[in-house]
Formats: C-alpha cells, sequence, structure tokens
C-alpha cells in the first residue's frame, strides 16, 4: 500500500488498483481529496501491471459531495474537472465502489467513472438543489443521459436520494454487490470487466437519452407548471432545469459551459449562501457549549401528556410515530374522547392520501392511551404539560406531578409564553422541569423550542435534544424570556403591521409584500386562517379595536367567510371593501393622516425590528447563536429558507443598514425601537452576527 497523500492511499490487489479515500467525516471533495485522486489515478495508469482501478472510501460513505465549507474561498489544489477528465479518458477501466452515500460532487466523480457498483444500503443523488446550487462537476450533463430527462428532472431538483436497488434498475449502477463486500465485490467486478474486454464506458457519449426528448420543449413546460408552487422564490431549481435543457439542446461540451456559468451564477449568489448557512445551521444547533455529547441521559420509553386538544392530540402523535406509547390525560371523559378520535381521524387521513398502512394506524393509534387520572402517569420517563395558557392552572399540574410521578422523569411544559421558573418553582424537583415548545399542528411542524429554566438540569437539557431528534424534529435550545425566541420575535413583526395598518397600509398590501419576499402567508392571512376570535370574548368587545369589530361583526376568519378578507367558497381570499372602510375610520378616528406607504417601508418595518429583537435576545443569551434563531424562524414560521434566517439576513443587507432604521425609528416613533446593544456594538466593529464567537 502507498500514501499518496494523508487522505489516500493506492494499493493492488493482483493486477487491479484500488484507490481508497478516508477522508472523515464523509469524504467530501477537498482539496487534499481531489489532489489524492488526481495523483492516485495517475500513479495507477501509469502502472503498467494495472489493468483497471477501484475508488472507494472508507468509513461511513463514500464521497458525499464537494466540500461545503470550500465555497467562497479562494480554490486551492488539482481541479475537480481535471480529476475526472483522467478518471474519463483513463485507458484502464475506472469502477467506483459506492456505500453510503454518492451525493452531489461524489456521485459527479462516479459518473466520470466507467462504472458504478454498489451495496444494497447505498444511495446516490444530487442533493445541490438543498443548499441553492445545482450539480456543477458534470451531473447535469451525465445524469439525463442515464437515467432519461423527466427522471434526471426529478432528481435535481429534488435532491433525493435513491436507493441502489432503483439506481441499478435506472442504469446508474451497473452491479449491486454483497453487503460489507464492497470492496472485493467491485475488484471482482474490475477482473469481470478486464477479462471480458468490456468497453470504457464514458457516460459523455451516450446521448441516446437526451436526444429523445430533443425538440420537445413541453416536457419542460409540464414540470415548471407542476412545480411552480414548490419553487416559488428559489432560484436553484429553475436553473437546473435550464442545465437539463442544456443537455438536451446542446452537445456535451457546449452543455458543460452551461452548467458551469450557473454554477458559478448560483455560488456566488445570496440564495445558496444562505442555503448553505442553514446547512450548517441545522447541525450546529445540536451542540450544546457545556452540554458534551457523551452526557449521560434518561432513557425515555413512556410518555405522558396532559391534555387532549389539538396541542396535545398533535405531540401525541409525534411519540406514537416513534413507537413509543403515550398516556394522554383529560378530566373529562367527553374531551378525551374527542382527543383521542381526532388523532385517529388524522392517521387515517394520512392512510387514505396512501402515506400510511391501515396496520400502520392501528399499531399507532394503539399505542396511545386515554385516562381521567394523573395518577395513571406514574411510570412515565417524560411528562408534557398542555393544556391552555393560564399559569394557576398550570401551576396546580405541576405541583400534581411532582406528587405522583416517579423521581427521575422529565416533566415538561408545551407553554408557548409563560414563565418556567415559576412552573417550577411549585415543584421539589425543578432540575427536572423544562420547556417544549411545540409549534401547531405538532405533529406536522418540524421545530421544537427546547426552553431551558434557571435549574434545569444536563441531563434533562441532554435528553430533551435527543427525543426531538428521535421523533424527527429540529430543536433549539432557548432561554426563558416573554415568548422564547420565536414568538417574541413574531410580535416585533405583529406590532409592525398592525402600526402601518394605522398610518394608511391595507392588511393585503402588508401581506403581499411578506408573500413575495417569501413567506407562506403574511401576518393578516394567518390571522384569517387561525381564526380571529382566538383570545376574543365577545362580551368584553367594544369595538375597540379593528379585530373586535371584524369578530363582533361576526367576520372571524375564513371559517366564517369573512375576516381581513372576504372568501369565496373555494377560500379564495380577495381584498375586503368591508375591511377597507373600517380601517379608514379608525385611522379618520385616531386623527392620523393616512399616508401612500411603499412596499420597500412595509418590509423594512415588519423586518428590521425583528432582526433587532434577534440581537437582543443574543445580547440577553436566551438563544445560544444566531443561526438557532435562524433555525427557529425558518422551522416554525415558514421564514424563506433561501433567505437563510432574519439573523443571516441581517447579515446579507448589512447590519449598519437596519441599525441606521433602528435609530431613525427611535427618534420618530421611541423606544419600542430602541437598538440592541449587541447591534450597535457588531456595526461599530464592521462585524456580521455570523463572525460571533461562542459567548461573545
Ligand atoms: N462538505 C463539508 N462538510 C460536510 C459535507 C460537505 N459536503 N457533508 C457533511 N458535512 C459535515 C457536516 O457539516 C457534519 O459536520 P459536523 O460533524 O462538524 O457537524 C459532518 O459532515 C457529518 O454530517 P451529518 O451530521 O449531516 O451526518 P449524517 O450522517 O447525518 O449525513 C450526509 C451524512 C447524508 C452525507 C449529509 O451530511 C449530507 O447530506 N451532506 C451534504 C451532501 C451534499 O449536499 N452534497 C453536495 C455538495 S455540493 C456539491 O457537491 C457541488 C458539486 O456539484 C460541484
Amino acid at each position: 500500500m502507498t500514501a499518496i497523500n494523508d487522505v489516500t492511499d493506492l494499493s493492488k490487489d493482483g493486477d487491479i488498483a484500488v484507490l481508497t479515500l478516508n477522508s472523515p467525516p464523509v469524504n467530501a471533495l477537498s482539496a487534499a481529496v481531489r489532489d489524492g485522486l488526481a495523483e492516485g489515478f495517475r500513479q495507477a495508469i501509469a502502472d503498467d501491471s494495472v489493468k483497471a482501478i477501484v475508488l472507494v472510501c472508507e468509513g461511513k460513505t463514500f464521497i458525499a459531495g464537494a466540500d461545503i465549507s470550500e465555497f467562497g474561498k479562494a480554490p486551492r489544489g488539482a481541479s475537480l474537472f481535471d480529476v475526472q477528465n483522467a478518471m474519463e479518458n483513463s485507458p484502464k477501466p475506472a469502477i467506483a465502489a459506492i456505500h453510503g452515500t454518492a451525493l452531489g460532487g461524489g456521485l459527479e466523480v462516479a459518473l466520470s467513472c466507467h462504472y458504478r457498483v454498489a451495496v444494497p444500503s447505498a444511495r446516490c443523488g444530487l442533493p445541490e438543489v438543498n443548499i441553492g446550487l445545482l450539480p456543477g462537476a458534470g451531473g447535469t450533463q451525465r445524469l439525463p443521459r442515464i437515467v432519461g430527462v423527466e427522471k434526471a428532472l426529478e432528481m435535481v431538483t429534488s435532491g433525493q436520494h435513491v436507493p441502489a436497488k432503483a439506481c441499478l434498475e435506472m442504469g446508474l449502477v451497473d452491479e449491486i454487490v454483497p453487503e460489507g463486500k464492497l470492496r472485493d465485490g467491485a475488484v471482482a467486478f474490475a477482473r469481470k470487466v478486464v477479462a471480458e474486454k468490456r468497453p470504457l464506458k464514458k457516460v459523455r457519449d451516450s446521448n441516446e437519452k437526451v436526444e429523445a426528448a430533443r425538440g420537445k420543449p413541453e416536457i419542460f413546460a409540464k414540470f415548471r407548471k407542476d412545480n411552480a408552487r414548490k419553487f416559488r422564490g428559489f432560484l436553484a431549481p429553475e436553473y437546473n432545469i435550464r442545465c437539463i435543457e442544456a443537455a438536451v439542446e446542446k452537445p456535451f461540451d457546449e452543455g458543460i459551459k452551461v452548467e458551469r456559468e450557473l454554477f458559478r451564477e448560483l455560488v456566488t449568489g445570496n440564495q445558496s449562501a444562505a442555503q448553505r448557512h442553514v446547512f450548517f445551521a441545522e447541525r450546529s444547533v445540536w451542540k450544546i457549549p457545556g452540554i458534551p455529547d457523551d452526557t449521560q441521559t434518561i432513557p425515555v420509553n413512556k410518555v405522558g401528556i396532559i391534555g387532549a386538544g389539538t396541542m396535545g392530540g398533535g405531540i401525541a402523535m409525534n411519540f406514537a410515530n416513534a413507537g413509543i406509547p403515550v398516556t394522554i390525560v383529560e378530566m373529562q371523559q367527553e374531551a378525551l374522547d374527542r382527543g383521542l378520535s381526532v388523532i385517529r381521524k388524522n392517521y387515517e387521513n394520512t392512510a387514505k392520501r396512501g402515506r400510511l398502512t391501515m396496520d400502520d394506524v392501528e399499531k399507532r393509534t394503539g399505542l396511545i392511551k386515554g385516562s381521567l387520572k394523573l395518577e395513571d402517569l406514574a411510570d412515565c420517563d417524560l411528562t408534557i404539560e398542555a393544556v391552555y395558557e393560564n399559569m394557576d392552572v398550570k401551576k396546580d399540574i405541576f405541583r400534581k406531578l411532582d406528587g405522583i410521578v416517579k423521581q427521575g422523569a422529565i416533566l415538561a411544559t408545551n407553554t408557548s409564553a409563560l414563565n418556567i421558573d415559576q412552573i417550577a418553582s411549585v415543584t421539589k424537583r425543578p432540575e427536572a422541569v423544562i420547556g417544549l415548545h411545540f409549534f401547531s399542528p405538532a405533529n406536522v411542524m418540524r421545530l421544537l423550542e427546547v426552553v431551558r429554566a434557571d435549574k434545569t438540569s444536563n441531563a434533562v437539557i441532554a435528553t430533551s435534544m435527543q427525543i426531538a431528534k428521535k421523533i424527527g424534529k429540529i430543536a433549539a435550545l432557548v432561554g426563558v424570556c416573554p415568548g422564547f425566541v420565536g414568538n417574541r420575535i413574531l410580535a416585533q413583526r405583529q406590532r409592525e403591521a398592525q402600526k402601518l395598518m394605522f398610518e394608511g397600509a391595507m392588511p393585503w398590501d402588508i401581506d403581499r409584500v411578506l408573500y413575495d419576499f417569501g413567506f407562506p402567508m403574511g401576518p393578516f392571512a394567518m390571522s384569517d386562517l387561525a381564526g380571529l376570535d382566538i383570545g376574543w370574548i365577545k362580551e368584553k368587545s367594544h369595538g375597540a379595536t379593528i379585530r373586535d369589530v371584524l369578530c363582533e361583526m361576526d367576520r372571524r376568519g375564513q371559517k366564517t367567510g369573512a375576516g381581513y378578507y372576504d372568501y369565496d367558497e373555494n377560500r379564495n381570499a380577495k381584498p375586503s371593501p368591508v375591511t377597507e372602510k373600517i380601517i379608514k375610520d379608525f385611522v379618520t378616528k385616531s386623527g392620523v393622516n393616512p399616508r401612500q406607504i411603499s412596499d420597500e417601508e412595509i418590509l423594512e418595518r415588519t423586518i428590521y425590528p425583528m432582526i433587532n429583537e434577534g440581537a437582543k435576545i443574543l445580547e440577553e443569551g436566551k438563544a445560544i447563536r444566531a443561526s438557532d434563531i435562524d433555525i427557529v424562524w425558518i422551522n416554525g414560521y415558514g421564514w424563506p429558507v433561501y433567505r437563510g434566517g432574519p439573523m443571516f439576513y441581517g447579515d446579507t443587507i448589512g447590519l449598519d443598514k437596519v441599525l441606521a432604521k433602528m435609530k431613525l425609528w427611535q427618534a420618530q416613533m421611541g423606544d419600542a425601537y430602541k437598538p440592541s446593544a449587541l447591534l450597535e456594538r457588531l456595526v461599530a466593529e464592521g462585524k456580521r452576527f455570523q463572525d460571533l464567537k461562542q459567548g461573545e
């Protein structure tokens, strides 16, 4: 065995050369890996005793792509194109041996080999779209030449990881070799290729499948139309489609030029920078300073939930989906029956859509038991209180749980606003108390805010993060403050939306600006969807706010066919002249002169105070890192991922710009706009949120 460099070895198995990469964690195509590949192939080709070359990886996976952390930095090492050319033009058969995942640049390297073998558990994909990119090493030109245009379009725009068996059926892989025997299997395959004098298959020369789609623009038109909703706002899917069009309409080398140019545009643009930021943010969110990975956690084998309402039921489904038995406690039989039947109906609806079998429905509902007695939660490892937001009620429940539930268990609350330190204070074990703030619908929304109270123990925090992962959530650890991280920032946007309405903007103008920014809907459409009467009390309503007036008129949102908007029978929203008049009357009465408000101002007024609040949250240590706040807003509130979250967006537009506006508004409208000290400091130091070091 010869070491080519720190991450590459070359060895021989008879007359087959085996080039082995070992660059943990995922064998990404760093400069060292590219150098190793270039030199390894050069030596293997130069060695007359070598008849074929196998490329295999150590560790958990084949090459999982380009090294994402290298993007945006000065180029170093061998160029990937040169490496691929050396493989493709090798006079000896080159065989990629795939385990784990061959992704992005990894699959593109494999596609530059003449043959590919894989173990059954391997998966292949071009997931660049998920980081705002397109496969920039020939993937968009080679993939459709093997799998055809329709399949290629689907793969590059979804980023899906295709299992080995399906890859074999599509011709992406030539042979499946036994699990655990990849190296030997690949060498045996290489011997067969040599013995049978199989051709040096270059994917680039195989034109049949792309020619079949030539002159058929309708294929692309239909694909664009079918996916318009899904792709809204994103640049990368469209650019991927254009590359596949180029593969169809142009010779290979011309197609490569299009791919390179569009890749360059994406990789230097804001969207990909944002999506790459999110890729790393999703991974760092799990890392908790002061709580090492090997912290002792509490085994969670049985969960108790208090409250069978919408939240409680949704939370229960998460655990049942993960195979963990749940007991839900309600006070009245009727409410319990209602809650359990909603859960069953939800599962049955999923089954109707073909995403669950009826067998699964039975298994999951079978894991959820109902009870009217808190005592039935005595042997739970985790209890989650999900009753309505009332401090006295919650304290009462925690006092009782403290006397009932076994020692060592976690006592969690799903409160979205109340002070968890106060809740913890009524128990004799405040170290066991934590907030698990699920988002509605709790069985669907990916975010979980894990709220650490003053005395919460490390084991309870570590277990909560672990359990979040187990039930498929992305969790951010936050501290106790009004609204925690997500709702505290939301309050800023809501306040500004309301204020703008009083200054002359209409709800649909504000909604349109935020929709165009990339949110799934604006705040007023959201209120209509949720119901304007949430928290509204008829007896106490005297037309003091616009919402009061709307509710009094029975315009309570989508469910009553009218709210801020008017709705037709298909729930399509139309700006409402009734609402417009109500708003105008209010504004006139308050003596304000309504003014024309530009889209730019609406955007700045709704978004900048959110960024400023995020900075205050960081300053107070209520979030660990700026990127955790981004994770909260992307996964809990529909912030467009291609804008990277509010904090990343602040960095993108320039914190000096945000600060200047906050100062201006503070002077005009008061201390609600007071800039955060952290924001001031970062601007003074010419830094961004991304530049903040841990604990700074
Ligand atoms: N570049 C740099 N670092 C990477 C990386 C990459 N392509 N892929 C993963 N990592 C890092 C992660 O940041 C993480 O680091 P950490 O331990 O310091 O947090 C570590 O590797 C392990 O990653 P995961 O936690 O994600 O490990 P999993 O086992 O859960 O998943 C995986 C493995 C499926 C390979 C997943 O990491 C993944 O999807 N990676 C990205 C794949 C990708 O997007 N490839 C395309 C890159 S772009 C490209 O190839 C351009 C080309 O066309 C020119």
